[in-house]
């Protein structure tokens, strides 16, 4: 398996490729939900390319990049065992020298929910997936569902800055118990985690009211509010139900697609979760 360490390095290793190479970006510390999105791209293309880098500016100055879980020998293991072939895992300093200054600015899509929750954030996002980008210079790139809003922003950057990349969206990995997976979920507390199971089950009762006839999205956005209220540990920061392209919130009937979506805390551990209406 190679290991490529910096743009340069990534850049040389391109040149040697005339295939069709798959991108899965990732902060590493892997579980299913990455491993699925590897095997897709695996799949589809003749190389795939898996990123692993903390992303220091997609944090806010009180978040958790310092203490964000790292393993990069077990991470490493687990690609090699699923037959991925080339690791892209530069250093900070390879991303961002001593001068880096330029940023992708992000627009109305990036403003209401994790945007408003995490200023700066994708506007962190969308500058380190530009840069993995155009280190990798992938036919495809592989992005999950539990990160919705990052999918949307990411799709509108492809969009507007001309990009030829194909953005694949995969779907939720979830644990056997609902919960989605994610590489912040060892933080929680043997009650916390058996708290948070109340996510998947609220956004699943939503959905299955959607799929009942239910199209008041207030009445829907109450619903899975009550039931993560019911819970003791939980503390919601905001739960939305939106429309699916846009995130504007939705007032009234739902149309078409709606997005529902949450962000949760439980202890200090901040939890994302979501549902497509329709
Ligand atoms: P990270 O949180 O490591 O997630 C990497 C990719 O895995 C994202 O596309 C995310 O949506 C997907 N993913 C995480 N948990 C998932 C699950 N349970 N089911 C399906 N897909 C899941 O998202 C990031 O890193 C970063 O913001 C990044 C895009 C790498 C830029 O730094």
């Amino acid at each position: 398996m190679d290991i490529i360490e910096s743009p340069a390095a990534m850049h040389t290793w391109r040149r040697g490729r005339s295939g069709t190479v798959g991108l899965v970006p990732t902060m590493g510390y892997l579980h299913e939900g990455h491993l699925a999105l590897a095997r897709r791209s695996l799949a589809e293309n003749d190389e795939t390319v898996v990123s692993i880098f903390v992303n220091p500016t997609q944090f806010g100055p009180d978040e958790d990049l310092e203490r964000y879980p790292r393993d990069e020998e077990r991470d490493l293991r687990l690609l090699r065992e699923l037959g991925v072939r080339a690791v892209y895992l530069p250093t900070p300093n390879a991303i961002y020298p001593p001068g880096f200054e330029t940023y992708v600015e992000p627009g109305d899509t990036a403003a209401p929910l994790e945007g408003s929750a995490r200023p700066g954030h994708f506007r962190g996002v969308l500058t380190v997936v530009l840069k993995l980008f155009n280190a990798v210079q992938p036919r495809r790139a592989y992005f999950g569902r539990k990160d919705a809003q990052q999918l949307r922003v990411i799709r509108r950057m492809t969009a507007d800055l001309d990009l030829d990349i194909e953005i694949v969206p995969c779907p939720i990995v979830r644990e056997s118990d609902g919960l989605a997976m994610s590489s912040r979920n060892v933080y929680l507390s043997q009650e916390e985690r058996a708290a948070a199971t109340v996510l998947g089950k609220a956004l699943h009762e939503a959905a299955d009211a959607f799929a009942a006839g239910e199209r008041d999205a207030g009445a829907l956005q109450k619903q899975i509010r009550a039931r993560i209220e019911a819970e003791p540990l939980a503390h919601i920061e905001y739960v939305s139900v939106a429309d699916d392209l846009s995130l504007d919130e939705i007032d009234g009937q739902i149309e078409s697609r709606a997005l529902a979506s949450l962000a949760v805390r439980f202890g200090s551990t901040r939890l994302i979760d979501n549902v497509e209406l329709g």
